[in-house]
């Protein structure tokens, strides 16, 4: 399911908003030579992240899937001056592409790449209190979706965001029959926030460069006395 005008669309956005950008351009043009998957954040979508940590005023930001470095070099751009980003990569290979595009953004200085699966480094880095991160995008493995979800919460403070991408997949989400497991998982975190409480979340459907797909945003509410619902005000 894709429309020609949607990519379209997107080019005529980046022309006229994003402006060139050498930076994540050549960060691009590396993950390709280096044959990363070309799944990294679209150019608009990156530019939005960036606006959400920095309207957030987000000084910690983790997140969860680096492949080339792209979508962490959109947010570090929104960091303060100290302010860092954590960036989870099981893959050594996308680690090493990452760690040049960020050198070459200049964010060396903010941030950190975290080798190794996202499932073993989080109590890492909840041992050492690298937390509250005020961010969290989580852009990796789906079938750990809800396990990453438990962790971000583990890992930030009320009124930190979470942000998910891909969690609408061409609307394989809401297919009840659609047994990959990449979808049950999107679909098992998206009923435990629901259920859970303590996220207060939208998702929203997205057309573009990417196809059908869309993002899940979340806000970390303040931890409520007896059995909180989520659903209060
Ligand atoms: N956020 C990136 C795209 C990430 S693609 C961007 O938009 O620029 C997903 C990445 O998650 C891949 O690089 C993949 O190797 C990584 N990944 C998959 N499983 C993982 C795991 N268990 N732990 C950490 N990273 C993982
Ligand atoms: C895939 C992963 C992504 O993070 C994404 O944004 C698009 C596609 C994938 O694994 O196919
Ligand atoms: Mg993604």
């Amino acid at each position: 399911m894709t429309d020609p005008k949607w990519p379209v669309v997107d080019a005529f956005f980046e022309s006229r908003l994003l402006h060139a950008d050498p930076v994540l351009e050549a960060a691009l043009r590396s993950s390709r030579e280096a044959d990363l998957p070309d799944i990294q954040v679209s150019p608009v979508q990156g530019r939005l992240l960036e606006l959400i940590a920095g309207a957030a005023g987000a000084r910690r930001i983790l997140e969860i899937g680096t492949l080339g470095g792209y979508s962490a070099i959109c947010l570090a751009r929104a960091l303060p001056e100290g302010g860092r980003l954590v960036t989870l990569e099981i893959e050594p290979k996308h680690a090493e592409v990452a760690r040049k595009n960020i050198e070459r953004a200049g964010l060396t200085a903010k941030v950190e790449i975290r080798l190794g699966p996202a499932l073993e480094t989080l109590p890492k880095l909840a041992a050492e209190k690298a937390g509250p991160f005020d961010l969290v995008f989580l852009d990796a493995d789906r079938p750990n979706s809800r396990a990453y979800i438990e962790w971000a919460l583990r890992l930030t403070h009320p009124g930190s965001l979470v942000l998910v991408d891909n969690v609408v997949r061409r609307g394989e989400v809401a297919d009840p029959t659609q047994r990959d497991p990449r979808v049950a998982g999107v679909r098992e975190m998206i009923e435990a926030i629901g259920a859970e409480g303590r996220l207060r979340a939208t998702a929203i459907q997205t057309v573009g460069n990417k196809g059908y797909d869309g993002f899940l945003l979340a806000r970390v509410q303040e931890a409520a006395p007896g059995r909180a619902t989520g659903r209060e005000r």
